[in-house]
């Protein structure tokens, strides 16, 4: 059962017409919401909790979710065409670093495919997990992990993770991130529903611009390790990376940026 919205998360939200549920502890949003939408939540449902105590991360990894040191939310996103859904890890990420840069004023950046990362070197703020339900592409929820504090994080990440109230010298309240996320990530996957997927790519090179330019980067193609210049993203979101005279197009996986950016 969700609790009745806290006090600050309320007042955030008055005038956001938005099905927000809050949990105090949960295992993970992204579970909770694919339960959600499994037992028919409507498009837009969105989980926010304090904690997680199985926060899950991209490829398998654990994210760190301490009680109100991260902000954990998951969105409910349906489509009635699949494919349309094909950009939506993009659009997540620029809605996500639109909704951080417009609350703290922080110059957050995008890496490829949705990490949010601020400062020289990289220092990853949030991540973004999207996952679809089962083979029901037609159904993906949108997970947004957000470092609030730097408690947020494991202690070895220390230098590569940071929070917004590390970079901005004071903590924010939760409530206005919260409230952008949502304002912000509707309105992206909307341009996608409308057919503006444009729009999406060039936020996305734009906020992703530090690393696409020329920028050296490894990956692995078949258990081996190749290396190349990143050079852009296409229209299907794929990563295009120049090496040894062609353009390789990534599509999964994890690529490495050598030179931290
Ligand atoms: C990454 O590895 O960069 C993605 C991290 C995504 C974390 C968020 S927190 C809210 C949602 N629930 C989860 O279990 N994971 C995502």
């Amino acid at each position: 059962m969700a609790h009745a919205l806290p006090d600050d998360l309320a007042a955030a939200l008055e005038n956001v017409r938005v099905d927000l549920r809050f949990f105090p502890e949960v295992d993970s949003t992204n579970d909770l919401a694919l339960e959600l939408a499994d037992d028919g939540a409507a498009d837009g449902v969105a989980v926010l909790a304090n904690a997680q105590r199985a926060g899950r991360g991209r490829r398998g990894r654990v994210w760190f979710s301490p009680p109100g040191a991260g902000l954990y939310l998951s969105v409910v996103v349906r489509s009635g065409e699949p494919g349309s859904l094909a950009l939506l890890t993009l659009a997540a990420g620029v809605a996500s670093a639109e909704a951080v840069r417009g609350v703290t004023g922080l110059p957050v950046e995008l890496k490829w495919p949705n990490d949010l990362v601020v400062g020289r070197p990289w220092r990853k703020l949030a991540g973004i997990l999207c996952e679809s339900m089962g083979s029901r592409l037609d159904t993906v929820v949108v997970g947004i992990g957000i470092n609030l504090l730097d408690a947020a994080y494991p202690p070895d990440l220390r230098g590569r993770a940071t929070s917004i109230a590390s970079e901005l010298g004071r903590p924010v309240d939760r409530g206005p991130v919260v409230a952008a996320c949502l304002i912000e990530l509707k309105s992206r996957v909307m341009q996608l529903r409308q057919g503006e997927e444009a729009a999406v790519l060039d936020a996305w090179r734009r906020l992703g611009a530090a690393g696409l330019d020329r920028a050296p980067v490894r990956w692995q193609d078949q258990g081996s390790e190749r290396r190349g210049r990143a050079c852009g993203i296409d229209d299907a979101g794929a990563l295009l990376v120049e090496a040894g005279g062609r353009i390789e197009r990534i599509i999964a996986g994890e690529v490495t940026w050598d030179r931290t950016i």
